[in-house]
């Protein structure tokens, strides 16, 4: 006889309703609670979604008690040591890491996209250089949609493949010419006999007047620092994109809409309030200052980079962006960076104090980052960009799956109304 499934009982107002309960490949059970409102009149509350699953997923898991994570079953650590960001990105649009062959003809059709239409150089153009380039990168991704109709139908597979690549292709370039942009420098095109990260590399800091060679070291902490970033569950900013994706809007539209999420400081804009937050930090001394004001309730100061919603214990990308940290500054021969000391103590005296220990706060993929983006030569207001062109993959992975799922529909919470009860208009010489 097959185990009955599982149900969950609730009981409230004298009444009992029988929920049914499905069980997860890694991780905790769930209360299907589809039908809840319907034979119960009854919802549930969950603002920021602590505990409320919002969709079936095959792409990523994280368990935040072990910190762990992993990409179709592959921890990411073993990842960001044996494989390079395409393969990850083959890895999270396909379910599996690719066959040669397979991974030759994904970068070849990468490479074969980078460019962009030669008209967007009007859209660059009509911000101002001071124009944060997360403000340049929202405008232009959105307007993608203006100019790749034949990738906008999101009922043909094969419109919603281009526009994965062309999304993963053409990100660097729009992250590259926004800094450019800013900095008053020509834009450099894509170079196809470059790699990824290497291309992305030449594009922000090659000049027309004298040859650029990309640093083979600096290039590979680049990819790995994408690979850190490139997909994480249904976080904020991913899970905007499928909310935006689930009314039917094009995929360069809710990228876009996911671009804007992810801009804030308690999102992906953290990594660069973290180095900000380091830099007005300045000197080991002044630590417990900061740590005095992150305890006080009073305070909304915040440390940047510390603490997540799942991990509660280390960001598995905190570690190994730790571990490239030390490595690219020995490398670029800035290992006496002050901001770095600033980090490593930071983290010690926090990790050792009641207060974060209680509330499981450690550092996150954002406390490392902006410190080896620094060193590398870009300005904080770089450090969420780079952020958005890795997770650009995470993002189209999260949509296309959606799109494809039968159970998918038009994303609509309900509320809890605390609000005037129904009451009639009154002219304005009564009130
Ligand atoms: C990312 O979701 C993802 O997966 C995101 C991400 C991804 O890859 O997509 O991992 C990327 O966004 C990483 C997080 C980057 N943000 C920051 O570093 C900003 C600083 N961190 C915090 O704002 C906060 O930790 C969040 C936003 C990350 C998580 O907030 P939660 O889960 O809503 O937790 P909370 O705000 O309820 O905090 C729990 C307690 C609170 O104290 P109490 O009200 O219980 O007394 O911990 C405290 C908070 O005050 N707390 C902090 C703190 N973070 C939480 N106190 C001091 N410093 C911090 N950084």
């Amino acid at each position: 006889m097959a185990d009955k499934p599982a149900t969950a009982t609730l009981s409230f107002g004298g009444r009992s309703l029988e929920l049914p309960m499905q069980s997860p490949s890694v991780g905790p059970d769930v209360i299907d609670i589809r039908k809840l409102y319907a034979e119960g009149d009854i919802f549930t509350y969950d603002p920021g979604y602590t505990s409320t699953a919002s969709c079936m997923s095959t792409i990523t898991y994280i368990d935040g008690d072990r910190g762990e994570l992993l990409h179709r079953g592959y921890p990411i650590d073993q990842l960001a040591q044996k494989s390079h960001f395409l393969e990850v990105c083959y890895l999270l649009l396909y379910g599996e890491l690719p066959t040669a062959g397979q991974l030759e003809d994904f970068e070849t059709r990468v490479t074969r996209h980078t460019m962009l239409h030669e008209q967007m150089l009007y859209f660059f153009r009509g911000f101002r250089r001071d124009a944060h380039p997360m403000a340049i990168m929202v405008g232009v991704v959105g307007a993608m949609s203006a100019f790749y109709h034949d990738s906008t139908d999101i009922a043909d597979p094969w419109q919603r493949e281009v526009a994965a690549i062309r999304m993963i292709a053409k990100m660097p370039t729009i992250a590259a010419w926004a800094y450019k942009y800013s900095i008053g420098q020509p834009f450099v095109y894509p170079k196809n006999s470059l790699d990824y990260a290497a291309n992305f590399l030449n594009m922000c800091f090659a000049v027309p007047a004298e040859d650029y060679v990309v640093d083979p070291i600096l290039s590979k902490a680049m990819d790995r620092i994408m690979m850190l970033h490139a997909d994480h569950e249904q976080n904020a900013s991913t899970s905007t994109v499928r909310l935006a994706g689930s009314s039917g809007a094009n995929p360069f539209a809710s990228i876009a809409a996911g671009i804007a999420c992810l801009w804030g400081p308690a999102h992906g804009g953290a990594n660069q309030a973290c180095l900000e937050m380091l830099r007005e930090i300045g000197t080991v001394d002044r630590i417990p200052e900061y740590i005095a004001r992150a305890k006080d309730k009073d305070d909304p100061f915040r440390l940047m980079g510390f603490g997540h919603r799942v991990y509660k214990n280390f960001d598995p990308r905190a570690k190994v962006m730790k571990e490239s940290a030390d490595e690219v500054l020995a490398l670029l021969g800035v290992e006496d960076n002050e901001t770095l000391k600033v980090a490593k103590e930071l983290e010690r005296i926090a990790l050792e104090d009641d207060f974060f220990v209680e509330k499981k706060l450690y550092p996150n993929v954002d406390f490392y980052s902006g410190i080896i983006l620094n060193a590398m030569g870009f300005p904080t207001s770089m450090f969420t960009p780079i952020f958005a062109l890795s997770r650009t993959v995470g993002w189209i992975s999260q949509w296309k799956e959606m799109i494809a799922d039968p159970q998918q529909k038009i994303g609509r919470p309900r509320q809890l109304y605390t609000g005037a009860g129904r009451r009639d208009y009154i002219e304005v010489e009564d009130r």
